[in-house]
């Protein structure tokens, strides 16, 4: 039984039954999507890419965008069929049956939860950069010293990261109040970001060294160090346009304007990606820092945290661009990019557990969940229990782990969605040839397997304690399927 499938129709049906108020378009629905995906990444994980790989990291973009672009076009094809919320859950439920699917809601948990968390962390390193800055920015004000233990979990040398917990309950209550009002805040934060990565890029591009490529890839190209591994975690610097499949249900003529947001979005992203890359690879180097025995040191380890004291390396800063910027003399700009991150940060974390809190809501609209996470508030209109929740799980998270270690975690939950959805596309176009697709993958029997091998390839570069993680969290998951969900289910026999 664990392997009924729930029909499209029953699907569609359901979602005209309780529906989310449709508002948004194809330009919203793209800048939701940039929203989305320019953040934590490319703000911070680049210092974690570059200890890893070195000014390869390059070419770590360039893996980790091509996994991402092949997944998307999966993604699109399966949210022009299936326009309604909660993403890849909801795809899974129509093609492999409900435990797979209850497995991919819950590392989407995974995904989307630790990735609010991720990049609450992040914006805690850009703002207090700032705030130890801030005499240069306003010169009426001191600079603040803020002691490391408030400002690191216990894995990186603190005891709580205090900003990073309260940017989260921040955003929490902006949710509760309504996606209309997000989805505008959202919007020009995102120029934001585009107006600071720009900047960033005219100013670096300029002055690149190209002698600061070489060694071009000091730790290998494969294994738990190198390339390869820095494409795994900067995968993470992508994650997000799935955010926008999940407001499917949200979209006025979500089979047009879904798949245009998705690809767009991506695109943006990937060209300022490669262009910030090799600014700051060009500018102040990106050689790893290595231990006494001239091995490189595990990004997120306390050993690097140590090693780092006192040294001006790109890889040791938790604000890479802006510590780039000041670098090169700008420390002006440097300071307005910490700026702009900090304003911005939370549009992502926003758009994050927006996701989140749309998938726990389909998900307790079958059943599979307490119906209590379905409600919506009488007068927001929003799902206030499930934001609720989603946003304890996600402060809590974000107050104690470094950055590096919850995208890499992020992304275990990610890349297994993806795979999912990538051989969903595949097995409907064999099992429902002639259902309506606006948006029909390209060379789909290329394409399809490529996101699969891509994912699995990915996968296997990440650390090995978090692909245990991961596994040990699909194993909980299922306990709580077979224990609450299987039973409860609105597809269950009676
Ligand atoms: N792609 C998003 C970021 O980098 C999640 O923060």
């Amino acid at each position: 039984m664990s392997w009924r499938i729930k029909p499209l129709d029953v699907i569609l049906e359901t979602a005209e039954k309780k529906s989310l108020h449709r508002s948004l378009g194809a330009f919203q629905l793209t800048m939701l999507g940039v929203g989305a995906i320019i953040g934590t990444g490319i703000f911070v994980l680049t210092a974690e890419a570059a200890q890893k790989a070195g000014p390869g990291m390059m070419i770590s973009f360039v893996i980790a965008g091509f996994v991402c672009a092949v997944a998307a076009l999966c993604y699109a094809e399966m949210a022009s069929m299936i326009p309604v919320s909660g993403s890849a859950y909801t795809y899974t439920y129509a093609v492999l049956g409900e435990m797979v699917a209850w497995v991919v809601g819950w590392a989407l948990v995974l995904e989307y939860a630790i990735a609010a968390s991720t990049v609450a962390v992040g914006w805690s390193g850009y703002m207090v950069g700032l705030l130890r800055n801030i005499h240069e920015l306003l010169p009426f004000l001191p600079n603040f010293s803020i002691a490391e233990t408030w400002v690191n979990g216990p894995w990186n040398g603190g005891r709580v990261n205090l900003p990073a917990f309260a940017i989260s309950l921040l955003v929490t209550g902006l949710l509760v109040l309504g996606t209309k009002e997000s989805a505008r805040f959202n919007a020009v934060l995102v120029t934001v970001k585009i107006i600071a990565l720009s900047a960033f890029i005219a100013l670096a591009i300029p002055v690149m060294n190209l002698d600061h490529f070489e060694p071009f890839a000091p730790n290998g190209w494969i294994g738990k160090l190198g390339v390869s591994a820095a494409a795994a975690s900067i995968f993470f610097a992508y994650v997000g346009f799935d955010a926008v499949s999940t407001a499917a249900e949200e979209t006025k003529n979500p089979n047009r304007n879904v798949p245009i947001g998705l690809l767009g979005s991506l695109a943006i992203c990937t060209v300022f990606y490669l262009l910030v890359a090799a600014g700051a690879i060009g500018t102040v180097g990106a050689q790893p820092v290595v231990g006494a025995d001239g091995e490189p040191l595990h990004p997120g380890s306390l050993e690097l945290t140590a090693a780092c004291q006192g040294l001006e390396r790109l890889v040791c800063s938790r604000e890479p661009l802006a510590f780039v910027l000041r670098q090169i003399d700008w420390p002006h700009i440097g300071n307005l990019i910490g700026l702009a991150a900090g304003l911005a940060l939370p549009s992502v974390i926003l758009m994050m557990m927006f996701g989140q809190t749309r998938i726990f809501f389909v998900m307790a609209r079958d059943g599979l969940l307490p119906a209590v996470f379905a409600s919506v508030h009488h007068r927001f209109k929003t799902p206030h229990v499930v934001t609720v929740c989603t946003g304890l799980f996600v402060s809590f998270f974000a107050a104690l782990f470094p950055v590096g270690k919850l995208a890499d975690i992020s992304n275990s939950g990610t890349l297994f969605a993806f795979l999912v959805v990538a051989a969903g596309v595949l097995i409907l176009r064999v099992r429902e040839p002639d259902h309506p697709r606006s948006f029909r993958t390209p060379l789909v029997w290329f394409v399809g397997p490529t996101a699969i091998a891509g994912c699995l390839f990915l996968f296997s570069q990440l650390s090995t304690y978090t692909e245990l993680l991961f596994l040990g969290w699909s194993a909980v998951g299922l306990l709580v399927y077979f224990g609450y969900g299987r039973s409860r289910s609105h597809l269950a026999e009676r």
